[in-house]
């Protein structure tokens, strides 16, 4: 038995979200906000702790700065449960941040990278790996230093017998590089449906689908309001999204990771993976941030039993 059922290497940082009328107005204007908080951000660590909330036993290795930021992280995260001993704090770089400003149903991020992106694949070792069963990456675009080493990564960790997934995020670049070898070594390919098709380089679902599914082992796309839809070799199932108020949608795609993950791990049908994956995104959205409206299983199990009864 493995000591953890998941292993997350990835990116650190709070978010700041400030909601009410946000939009700046230069010429020393200040303006009073209706609210701000700080919490866990970055797509990993909010994964993590979805992940953890659900009951899986999660370890996480990512860089953190020696500072408030970082403290916080640090111990938010182990609060919710993840094991955050691999964490490597570096007191030459700050704990990046994010800035939220939520306007209703848009908003607009504002991101000092500071240690974000500066975890390398050497840096896993084989040691840690061998703690879990499953290695996840998300944020790829964002974690610039461990691009390059993350094919060898996956190599190894499947060598040690985990699986793995990896969630892309957006490509702030556009570019949608370096692809095809990394996809082999997926098993469980998580990106939305604009990132699934820029990835594939093709203007609709189904042919993007058709293509990444021939590369990773199975394909899970995130629709927001459509809810998802899943694709392995020529099996196609589609899973509608639970009805929510949203507030907002940070880690909305975060938490579906976590709760399909939560289902491939468990050993459970896919369609029933995929489901869970639609209600922790769905009920993700119900309160500010990413990981404050994130369900315990006894929480989600509620609606899948709703859903499978056709309710
Ligand atoms: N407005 C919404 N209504 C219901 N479910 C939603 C909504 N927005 C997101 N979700 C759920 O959260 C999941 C992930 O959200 P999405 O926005 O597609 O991902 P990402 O954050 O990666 O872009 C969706 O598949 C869906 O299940
Ligand atoms: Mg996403």
């Amino acid at each position: 038995m493995s000591q953890f059922d998941l292993l997350v290497a990835g990116e650190i940082n709070p978010d700041l979200i400030l909601s009410g009328d946000v939009t700046p107005v230069f010429g020393q204007v200040e303006k009073l906000l209706d609210d701000a908080s700080l919490t866990i951000g970055s797509s990993s660590a909010i994964f993590a702790c979805g992940a953890a909330r659900l009951g899986l036993k999660v370890a996480f290795i990512g860089v953190a700065g020696a500072d408030l930021f970082g403290r916080f992280m640090l111990e938010a995260m182990q609060a919710r449960g993840v094991d955050t001993s691999a964490v490597i704090v570096d007191s030459q770089q700050p704990t990046g941040l994010s800035v939220i400003l939520n306007r209703g149903g848009d908003r607009a991020i504002l991101t000092r990278l500071g240690c974000i992106a500066s975890l390398r694949a050497g840096q896993v070792a084989d040691d840690l790996l061998r703690s879990a069963r499953h290695l996840h990456v998300a944020s790829y675009f964002l974690q610039s230093a461990l691009q390059p080493g993350l094919p060898d990564l996956f190599r190894r960790a499947r060598s040690l017998g985990l699986t793995t997934s990896l969630d892309t995020n957006w490509d702030p670049s556009a570019e949608w590089r370096g692809f095809d070898d990394l996809l082999r070594l997926v098993d469980v390919f998580l990106p939305n449906e604009a990132e699934c098709c820029a990835i594939a380089r093709a203007p609709h679902l189904p042919e993007a689908l058709e293509k990444l599914s021939a590369l990773a082992g199975l394909v899970a796309v995130k629709r927001g309001a459509d809810g998802a839809l899943l694709r392995r070799g020529a099996q196609i199932i589609a899973a509608a999204p639970i009805p929510v108020k949203v507030v907002d949608t940070v880690g909305a795609g975060d938490s579906f990771d976590a709760g399909f993950l939560y289902g491939y791990l468990s050993g459970w049908e896919l369609p029933r993976a995929l489901r869970l994956g639609v209600i922790c995104g769905g009920l993700s959205t119900q309160a500010a941030g990413g990981v404050t409206a994130q369900p315990t299983l006894e929480e989600a199990e509620v609606y899948l039993e709703r859903m499978e009864n056709g309710k």
